[in-house]
């Protein structure tokens, strides 16, 4: 790979300035290597962070299928209606990042149109399969993978229309923090899109995952993904450690990360799912409106929460933002599409 069409993105990430065609720092003189064709633009992490990288160097996330192809790739992108909804609303020339991409699968399916797509993680054996499944499926002129830690990443401030990162934030030492970091790499009026466990719905995981403790480990009850890929063994296994096993877990509810956003003056735009149910009864109530029967009610909120549980990957709130004040820059037609679509 070279710096070429992606060369304004990357910079060193000891010092956040660019880099030469030749992986080396223009003010710094470090120099970074890609091996594999993966370039290492990390500098030191804490050791938590390392416990993270090397727990998923083990079991990259989620992981292929044996056979697969890039139609394989987008159905089963689209059963996912969140997926179909973030790209209708990304623009076709928008310039993407993926914080922890895991094994690639978000950076592929979005990665078509005119549209340039990184997908970045801090696990090289994910990152090895991410991009050797780029080039099964003929995407890898779209995107690139890089191996970062987000706390200091080799992305350039402010150069991203969108960011997204969904399963990530949750995983390191301080969210909040985390989420200040990556919110820096949207552009004035870009967007930020994360998928963080919620903790309300990661209730009967957790239940489930007492159960499989105590027994250890043999009595995984009513795990509908565990039980779909018992003739996979290594994508149960990212499955078993990443949902059961995990070294770093946090849980965060929908008021603590709207403060987030707050406090990175991101303008908040909405949850999906719906986590607005109850934000809307409020502004209903305010208006003088009727907001249904006690039943109707109960049944909307026992949907939404059937809804943040069954999706199969993972249960979470995933919030959609855009940072209010465009500092001079041209902001282009796609902010209000996705608002449209998405908000
Ligand atoms: C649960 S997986 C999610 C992968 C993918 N986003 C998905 O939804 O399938 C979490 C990923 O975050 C990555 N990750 C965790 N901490 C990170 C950090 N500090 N910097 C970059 N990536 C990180 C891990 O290596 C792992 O691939
Ligand atoms: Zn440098």
């Amino acid at each position: 790979m070279t710096l070429f069409e992606f060369d304004d993105l990357f910079v060193c990430p000891e010092c956040g300035n660019r880099l030469t065609a030749e992986w080396s720092c223009q003010t710094c003189a470090k120099s970074f290597r890609q091996p594999d064709g993966i370039p290492d633009l990390r500098s030191a992490v804490d050791a938590q962070t390392d416990r993270v990288r090397k727990f998923y160097e083990r079991s990259p996330f989620p992981g292929y299928p044996e056979r697969d192809s890039v139609e394989w790739l987008r159905a089963r992108a689209e059963r996912s209606e969140f997926a179909r909804m973030l790209d209708r609303a990304i623009p076709a020339d928008a310039t993407v990042i993926e914080v922890g991409c895991g094994t690639g699968q978000m950076s592929l399916y979005l990665a078509h149109a005119s549209r340039r797509i990184v997908g970045a993680d801090l696990s090289r054996a994910s990152l090895r399969l991410a991009l050797a499944a780029s080039q099964r499926f003929g995407l890898e002129r779209a995107v690139r993978f890089i191996q970062t830690d987000l706390h200091r990443p080799g992305l350039r401030n402010g150069a991203f229309d969108v960011v997204y990162s969904s399963g990530v934030l949750h995983h390191t030492p301080d969210p909040a923090a985390a989420f200040a970091r990556v919110a820096r790499l949207a552009r004035p009026g870009g967007w930020i899109v994360v998928g963080l466990y919620n903790a309300f719905a990661r209730i009967p995981l957790r239940v489930r995952r007492a159960i499989a403790r105590l027994s250890r480990y043999r009595w995984t009850l009513f795990d509908p993904v565990l039980r779909d890929r018992t003739h996979e063994p290594a994508r149960r296994e990212a499955w078993l450690r990443d949902q059961y096993q995990h070294p770093t877990e946090h849980r965060h509810t929908l008021g603590e990360v709207q403060r987030w956003f707050a406090a990175n003056d991101v303008e908040y735009v909405r949850a999906y799912p719906s986590a607005l149910l109850f934000r809307g009864e409020r502004r209903r109530v305010r208006q003088g409106l009727s907001i249904g029967s006690a039943f109707g009610r109960l049944r909307r909120a026992l949907h939404t929460v059937r809804r943040l549980v069954g999706t199969g990957t993972m249960a979470g709130a995933t919030f959609l933002d855009e940072s209010p004040r465009p500092r001079g820059r041209h902001v282009r037609h796609g902010g209000e599409a996705l608002r449209r679509a998405v908000g």
